[in-house]
């Protein structure tokens, strides 16, 4: 739109400003807000910016993939990749409480971000893609007293530790804002178009500890959930989709076989900012389908579930 364009030229000229002849180091996590603020920041500096992309081991099937070959290979932008799944799963063996998974992510993002940094020679400035509502919602929850419902990682902690500025380019935008500027800016659909993805990715869609397999698992259920969301076009109408592995086994019958294995849930919400939200309705058709091919494809899964809670009074994710 018109008033994009005015906006992308407008921070160009205040990134180009900020940052001098400096260097910018830009952690890329393969969703919509990292990926815009680093195409920016390509456009407005070029290659004074590298990106450094971790891999956690907790993406969604295949996404890891997509943005090497997005930004090293169409967009030509510099960028370390750091396969650190091996790592997050040691230091995750046995971690259950939600936010202490939060936190031990957060701080294996730093920690494993600061070496490919330190790689690379150090930086003077860090560029993230912070939203408008991560700002506010990391901060309170409306209505009660000051609490922290869940805590963040992609906000603050890593810029003072390593004594670097702030590049934040996104930080007055909403989500469809950003989406826009994303467009405006070329970069593919399939990304900028992308549902939300929290930073602890799949470790906080399986409640319980996290394993190799039960992630492999969830994978697996994901994506039939999200190739028939796109198969029946309702992709862009819902906010969020994602599965849960639900951490309890239940009876089923397949063929002449009584099965005994885990279930799962699908969510899907409509939101405009993930403050609020309200439950998707699909039709129950689509449900039926859905909960059939997952059931026959995944070994392991006997039983599927449809989550409709809406926010408040239930969050988005399950932790
Ligand atoms: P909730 O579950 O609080 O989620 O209703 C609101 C929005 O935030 C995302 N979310 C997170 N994003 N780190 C993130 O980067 C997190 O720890 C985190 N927890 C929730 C969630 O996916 C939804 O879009």
């Amino acid at each position: 739109t018109w008033s994009m364009a005015g906006f992308r030229d407008l921070e160009i000229e205040r990134i180009r400003k900020q940052v001098g002849d400096g260097k910018v180091i830009c952690g890329l996590s393969g969703g919509v807000d990292s990926s815009v603020a680093a195409k920016l920041i390509h456009e407005a500096i070029g290659d004074q910016l590298t990106c450094i992309f971790v891999d956690p081991g907790i993406l969604r099937a295949g996404e890891a993939d997509e943005v090497v070959k997005t930004f090293r290979g169409k967009f030509n932008i510099p960028l370390v990749h750091r396969d650190a799944s091996d790592l997050f799963l040691k230091e995750l063996a046995g971690v259950t409480d939600p936010e202490v998974k939060r936190k031990t992510i957060g701080r294996l993002f730093v920690e494993v971000f600061e070496e490919e940094a330190a790689k690379l020679g150090g930086a003077q400035f860090l560029a993230q893609g912070t939203l408008y509502p991560d700002v506010i919602e990391s901060v309170s929850f409306t209505g009660g007293p000051s609490v922290t419902i869940k805590s963040h990682h992609n906000v603050g902690g890593l810029p003072e530790r390593m004594n670097m500025q702030l590049v934040e380019p996104l930080r007055e935008l909403f989500k469809d804002e950003v989406r826009a500027l994303g467009r405006e800016l070329g970069i593919p659909e399939n990304i900028v178009g992308r549902h939300p993805f929290p930073g602890p990715g799949l470790a906080i869609r399986i409640p319980g500890d996290i394993t190799k397999e039960k992630l492999d698992l969830l994978r697996k259920v994901d994506a039939i959930y999200l190739e028939e969301i796109r198969n029946a076009g309702l992709y862009d109408a819902i906010w969020q989709a994602f599965a849960v592995l639900l951490p309890v086994r239940t009876v089923g019958v397949m063929g002449d076989g009584r099965t005994y294995d885990q279930a799962c849930a699908l969510r899907a919400v409509t939101s405009t900012d993930g403050m609020t939200a309200e439950v998707y309705p699909f039709d129950f058709a689509f449900l039926n389908r859905v909960a059939g091919r997952i059931v026959n494809e995944v070994r392991g899964i006997n039983r599927v579930t449809y989550d409709i809670t809406s926010k408040p009074p239930g969050t988005i994710e399950w932790e």
